[in-house]
C-alpha cells in the first residue's frame, strides 16, 4: 500500500489492482498528450511545425506523429494484434531508417494530417486498454508495462521537443512561468560535499514495473569510498572556471575533448554571448543574464569532464552517480527515489513546470540519504561512465531501445531535467547521448576520491 500522505499516489504504479491500473494508465496518457499538443500548438505555425531549426532535430511535427506511430506498433499491433493501420507510413516515422537530418525532406504528414491519425490511434487505445489483462505471465503486459513505456515515450519525445524549441530562433512560443510553485521550502547546505563510505549497494532494478530493459536487473556492486558535491556545479562556479582560462588549457580537457575545443571553437556553454560587459543567455526566444546560483546547462560532457579537472575532482561514475541517489545504508535497500519510494510533488523541479533548473538550495527536501541534492530534475548530469548494459542484461522488448547504442560511443546522463516528466524517471533511469552534445538539458555535478585512497 501506499502511504497515504502521498499527494501524488498516481507515480506509485506498483501498489494497484487492475482496474485502478487501467484509470490511471488512461489519465497519464491524456495528460502526456495535452503536454504534446502544448508544444505544438499556439503562435506556433505550419511553418515553424514542419521546417528544421538544427540537423540535431526533427521537425516538430515528426515528433508528434512518431509518438503516435509508435502507440499504434506497441499498443494496437502488438499488444492487441491489429492490423496496420497506415503501413505506407511507418518507414517515415523509424528512427532507425532515416537520421534527424533527413527528415524534414521526408513526405511527412501534414499538421492537421498528424493530429487526426495519432487521434484516431488514441481511440482505439482506448477501447483496447478496457479489455486489456495485466497478465504476470505475459512480459509485455505484466503491470501495465508496454503501456508505461508508450507514455514514457511519449513524455520524452516532449523533452525531446522542448529541445527543438530551445533552439529555435524567433519570438517566445512558450508560456516561461517565473517561479515554481510547489517547490518546498530552500536551505543551503552546510556542506559542499558528502563522504560516501566503501561498500556494496544495490544498483539496478529487477522489480520496478515500468523500467527499461537498461535498468535491468538490480545487482550489487561495490564501491571503494568517494566524495560526491551536494549540489550540481552552478553558472558561477563554471565562470570562474571560464574566467582562469579554462577553455584554453589543454591540461584539462581530454585529447578528443580538446579537439572538440578546437575545432569548434567554443569557449562557453551553449545559448550563452556576451552583451554590455556580462554574460547573457537565450532561453526559448528571451535574453537574460546568465543566473549564478543555477546549475549551469546546455555543456557537454566535454566541458564538465574539463571543469571537474580544473577543480581538482572527476566525473562521478555512473554507480557512484545512483549509490549517492539511492542507496539507504540504514535499511541496506536501493530506494526508488533519493526520499523514499513514492513520488512527491515539490521535492524535485520535474515536469515542465518552470522552463529553467531552479537555483542551489532549493528542493532540501529531495535529499538522498546521505544528503546530496537535487539528483531528479534541473539538470541532467553527465557521468564519466559509458553506455553498457548491467552483468545479466537482456534486450526487451526491442533490441533498438537500448542495446544497439551499447559501447563507447555514448556517455550515461542521470537523473533527468526540469523537463522531465516524474512518470519518465527514477534512481535507475539512464539516459546517454554523445559526448559532444549541448542542446540537451545537461549539466554535472562532480565527485572525488578520497586522497588517503589514491
Ligand atoms: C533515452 C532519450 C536517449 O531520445 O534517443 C525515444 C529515447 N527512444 N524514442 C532518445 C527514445 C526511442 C532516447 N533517449
Ligand atoms: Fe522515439
Amino acid at each position: 500500500m501506499a502511504p497515504m500522505s502521498s499527494p501524488s499516489p498516481a507515480h506509485d504504479i506498483g501498489a494497484r489492482d487492475e482496474d485502478a491500473l487501467k484509470e490511471l494508465i488512461a489519465g497519464e496518457l491524456g495528460a502526456v498528450r495535452d503536454r504534446s499538443f502544448g508544444l505544438t500548438t499556439g503562435v506556433l505555425t505550419e511553418d515553424d511545425l514542419t521546417a528544421q531549426v538544427s540537423p540535431l532535430m526533427s521537425p516538430l511535427v515528426w515528433d508528434l506523429a512518431h509518438v503516435g506511430n509508435y502507440e499504434e506498433l506497441w499498443l494496437l499491433r502488438a499488444a492487441a494484434g491489429r492490423e496496420p493501420m497506415r503501413p505506407e507510413i511507418d518507414h517515415l516515422y523509424d528512427a532507425f531508417e532515416h537520421p534527424r537530418a533527413e527528415r524534414p525532406a521526408l513526405p511527412l504528414l501534414r499538421p492537421e494530417e498528424a493530429r487526426s491519425y495519432i487521434g484516431t490511434v488514441r481511440a482505439k487505445v482506448l477501447d483496447s486498454l478496457a479489455s486489456a489483462r495485466f497478465d504476470t505471465a505475459n512480459p509485455l503486459m505484466s503491470g501495465g508495462f508496454v503501456y508505461g513505456m508508450v507514455v514514457q515515450h511519449e513524455h520524452m519525445h516532449d523533452e525531446t521537443m522542448l529541445a527543438t524549441h530551445q533552439l529555435r530562433k524567433g519570438a517566445p512560443a512558450l508560456l516561461d512561468p517565473a517561479a515554481e510553485p510547489l517547490q518546498k521550502p530552500a536551505e543551503a547546505s552546510p556542506v559542499d560535499e558528502v563522504f560516501i563510505e566503501a561498500g556494496p549497494f544495490q544498483m539496478g532494478t529487477s522489480d520496478d514495473p515500468w523500467a527499461y530493459d537498461n535498468e535491468r536487473p538490480v545487482h550489487i556492486v561495490d564501491l571503494p569510498a568517494y566524495y560526491i558535491d551536494v549540489e550540481p556545479v552552478t553558472n558561477a562556479a563554471y565562470l570562474a572556471f571560464m574566467e582562469a582560462g579554462g577553455y584554453d588549457d589543454p591540461r584539462w580537457w581530454d585529447p578528443a575533448g580538446w579537439e572538440w575545443r578546437t575545432s569548434t571553437g567554443k569557449r562557453a556553454p551553449a545559448f550563452w554571448s556576451r552583451a554590455g560587459g556580462q554574460w547573457v543567455r537565450r532561453r526559448f526566444g528571451r535574453t537574460e543574464p546568465v543566473p549564478p546560483g543555477e546549475p549551469v546547462q546546455h555543456v557537454c560532457w566535454y566541458e564538465a569532464a574539463a571543469y571537474a579537472r580544473w577543480a581538482g575532482k572527476r566525473l562521478p561514475t555512473e554507480a557512484e552517480w545512483e549509490k549517492a541517489a539511492r542507496w539507504d545504508p540504514a535499511t541496506q535497500r536501493s530506494r526508488r527515489y533519493p526520499w523514499g519510494e513514492v513520488y512527491e510533488e515539490g521535492r524535485a523541479n520535474l515536469g515542465q513546470r518552470t522552463l529553467r533548473p531552479s537555483e542551489t538550495g532549493s528542493y532540501a527536501s529531495g535529499a538522498s540519504a546521505y544528503g546530496v541534492r537535487r539528483l531528479l530534475g534541473d539538470v541532467w548530469e553527465w557521468t564519466s561512465s559509458d553506455f553498457h548494459g548491467y552483468p545479466g542484461f537482456r534486450s526487451f522488448p526491442y533490441k533498438e531501445y537500448s542495446e544497439v547504442f551499447f559501447g563507447p560511443d555514448y556517455k550515461v546522463l542521470r537523473g533527468g531535467s526540469w523537463a522531465t516528466h516524474p512518470l519518465a524517471i527514477r534512481g535507475s533511469f539512464r539516459n546517454w547521448d554523445y559526448p559532444i552534445r549541448r542542446q540537451i538539458f545537461s549539466g554535472f555535478r562532480c565527485a572525488r576520491t578520497p586522497e588517503e585512497a589514491r
